[in-house]
């Protein structure tokens, strides 16, 4: 059986106070409010990581994810943070490669590889984000890219280590835009992911790998996307900001 989670990515919003409070409300709901088998993992920007350590119980169904980590263990890099330093403040996930650090900061397959060895060096679950832009779903083999993207970035990881990754397809076109992918849509790339997984790790692996959807994801199309057989859950940006509906967004996936 795969995992289910929810994970939000708050990207770079709130400051500490807001912070401390959306995290206070999302844990006392999820409390109160969820009971079925699902992992919420909380991504708040770095420098809140260590204080909502404290707030997040260390048993249970809550995790705190990072959403980035560098490449080199340690070193000359000034304003990094490797994940060695995210797993001593007891973070457990950590986001990789999604589409605004790929664009913004140039990030490379082969550097998202070497990032993927760090955060699984350090214990850490890597959720890999894949997605295609609005130009290649139009124009391109955006199958064949997407898949290229696990290819060049995990296929080089033994089947234990590939074990303990998760997958996000995001399709940049979906992000931040109030376009969703339909669910029809959101579960055709999701089978071809686990398919392509299958073909270099086996069935078995494939069938335990959670594959992720993101992009626009609200309370109101939770329910349809989480309702398709190879969307195990979702990374969650903008309506991870709100308490009330990033719990309705819970809801729906437990
Ligand atoms: O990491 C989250 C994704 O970029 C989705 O963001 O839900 O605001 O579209 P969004």
């Amino acid at each position: 059986m795969r995992k289910k989670i929810v994970a939000g990515n708050w990207k770079m919003n709130k400051n500490l106070d807001e912070a401390k409070a959306l995290v206070s409300e999302v844990i006392n709901m999820v409390r109160d409010e969820i009971t079925g088998e699902v992992d919420v993992v909380i991504c708040p920007p770095t420098v809140y990581l260590t204080t909502l350590r404290q707030y997040i119980p260390t048993e249970g169904r809550l995790a705190l994810g990072a959403q980035n980590c560098h490449e080199k263990e340690s070193g000359a890099y000034t304003g990094e943070v490797s994940a060695g330093m995210l797993q001593s403040v007891g973070v457990q996930y950590v986001v990789l490669g999604h589409s605004e650090r790929r664009q913004y900061f140039n990030e490379t397959n082969a550097q998202l590889a070497e990032k993927v060895n760090r955060v699984l060096e350090a214990s850490m679950i890597p959720i890999f984000c894949c997605g295609e832009s609005l130009d290649q779903r139009e124009n391109g083999d955006y199958v064949g890219f997407v898949k290229s993207q696990l290819t060049e970035s995990l296929f080089h990881l033994s089947p234990e280590q590939f074990s303990n990754v998760v997958i996000a397809y995001e399709p940049i076109w979906a992000i931040g835009t109030g376009l969703t992918a339909s669910a029809g849509q959101a579960q055709d790339m999701h089978f071809e992911l686990r398919q392509h997984i299958a073909s270099t790790y086996g069935d078995e692996i494939a069938q335990n790998t959670s594959i992720l959807y993101g992009g626009s994801a609200n309370e109101k199309n939770a329910a349809d996307l989480f309702a398709q057989p190879d969307v195990d859950g979702g990374l969650i940006g903008g309506a991870s900001l709100k308490s009330r509906e990033f719990t309705n967004i819970v809801k729906a996936r437990q």
